[in-house]
Formats: C-alpha cells, sequence, structure tokens
C-alpha cells in the first residue's frame, strides 16, 4: 500500500468571498483614479514614473495592467512543497482547524508604488496564529518587524511585476514608519476611500483609511 501524503498548495491563505472582491476592487479603482487626479501626486512624478511620458494622459489603471484572479492574503507560499518549511506548515494544528472556516479581514491602509499597488491588512491575534514567524525576517534579513507587518492584498502590479513585490513594499512603507518617517501629509480622499494621504519619496503612496475596510474570506489552499 501506498504512504498518502497531503498535497500541498500553491499557496495557503485568507480568499475573499465574491461580493467583497468586487467591492474592494471597485475601491482599488477609486483610489487610483483619486490619486492619479491628487495634484501633488502629479507634481511628484519623476519622468516616466507611473507610465507618466504623458502627464495629460497619465493612466493608473492603465499602468497596473495585471491584477490576480482571486483576491486574496496569502499567509504561506509553498510553491507545492518546494518551499522549505511547507509541510511544517502545514501540518500545525492551528493550519488544520483554521482550514476552510471564515474570517474577516481589516483593512487598514492602501498603497500605491511605481510597482504594485495594494491594502494593508492588520491581522487578529487569531489570524496571526495562521502567520508565519520568519515572513517578515525573510524579506527584511537585517530589520525587526513587527510580526504579521508584511500581511497584505495585492491589488495589482505593473506589467513585469511579480505579485510577491507587493508585500516588499509594504515592509518598505512600515521600516519607514518604524523608523520614525511618518510621510508626507499631502492631501484626502474621499467617499469610499476616505482617508489621509501620505507620501514617502520615490514613488510611494499610501492611504490611511479612516474607516478601516473589512472584508469577509476563507482561509483555504490554492492550487492552481
Ligand atoms: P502576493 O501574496 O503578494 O500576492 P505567483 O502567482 O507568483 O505564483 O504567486 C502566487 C501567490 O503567492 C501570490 O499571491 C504571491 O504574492 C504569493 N507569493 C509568490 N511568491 C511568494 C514568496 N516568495 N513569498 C510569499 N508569497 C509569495
Amino acid at each position: 500500500p501506498t504512504l498518502e501524503k497531503d498535497l500541498l498548495p500553491l499557496y495557503f491563505g485568507w480568499f475573499l468571498a465574491k461580493r467583497d472582491e468586487d467591492y474592494l476592487r471597485k475601491t482599488s479603482h477609486e483610489f487610483l483614479e483619486q490619486l492619479g487626479n491628487l495634484k501633488a501626486f502629479k507634481k511628484r512624478l519623476q519622468p516616466c514614473m507611473f507610465g507618466s511620458e504623458d502627464k495629460h494622459k497619465l493612466d493608473l489603471m492603465k499602468y497596473f495592467a495585471k491584477s490576480p484572479n482571486i483576491l486574496h492574503c496569502t499567509s504561506k507560499f509553498c510553491d507545492y512543497g518546494k518551499i522549505v518549511g511547507s509541510e511544517e506548515y502545514a501540518q500545525q494544528e492551528a493550519v488544520k482547524k483554521a482550514y476552510s472556516k471564515g474570517y474577516t479581514l481589516h483593512l487598514s491602509a492602501l498603497f500605491a508604488t511605481p510597482r504594485t499597488v495594494g491594502a494593508q491588512v492588520e491581522l487578529t491575534a487569531d489570524q496571526l496564529l495562521l502567520w508565519p514567524s520568519d515572513a517578515e525576517k525573510e524579506v527584511m534579513p537585517k530589520d525587526t518587524l513587527p510580526r504579521g507587518s508584511r500581511a497584505h492584498i495585492t491589488l495589482g502590479t505593473a506589467a513585469d511585476v511579480q505579485d510577491v513585490q507587493t508585500g516588499i513594499d509594504l515592509l518598505e512603507f512600515v521600516k519607514l514608519q518604524q523608523s520614525g518617517k511618518e510621510g508626507e501629509n499631502l492631501g484626502e480622499m474621499s467617499g469610499s476611500v476616505a482617508g489621509k494621504v501620505s507620501y514617502y519619496d520615490n514613488g510611494m503612496w499610501m492611504l490611511n483609511l479612516s474607516q478601516k475596510i473589512e472584508v469577509r474570506s476563507i482561509f483555504s489552499g490554492y492550487y492552481g
């Protein structure tokens, strides 16, 4: 008899419920539209940044040409088991128990860089149990960043940019904030994206939502 081993997914994570996914995609478009129309944004555009060859034709929605098929917050990237620690992750009691359960994700900020656009996820204590302890160190080995600070939802990427870049970009913001650089307050957004807009140099923009966005999700694996 063959010993059967559980198949490991491409990644584990929280997958947004359809209605909430639609809402977040709309919100993301609204964010990019308001950002593109911000005077401060246009003023700080470097040559060619965000596809700005022609300032009057700037279209951020076009610039972020790619968007994931299913909006989700990755907890552990496994690459079907090729990544070390995947098996151990999958075997954790907390992971097995959470599998296929519903969770509400809290989004505290939206951000855009010349590479990616994403949402910052504030994990609850329950959700942090499913967060790998080395997720932040993996990207920024020299820094000690709060556990869960890489948690995000990729909303879009520029052509030729990998989705994994979104979490790296988010950690760049967190690192700056930790070192006391709060970003330059450059205005407000309204409506479904109400909040304060901060600029962190090098084309890094963050919108701190005045009211967190809550989306429903299911914790599961993606086998693609
Ligand atoms: P993210 O979680 O930022 O969206 P891909 O399509 O490239 O195979 O990636 C599948 C998913 O796994 C994406 O959601 C992606 O990024 C995430 N991902 C890819 N590579 C990594 C990695 N090395 N570490 C963490 N997450 C990754």
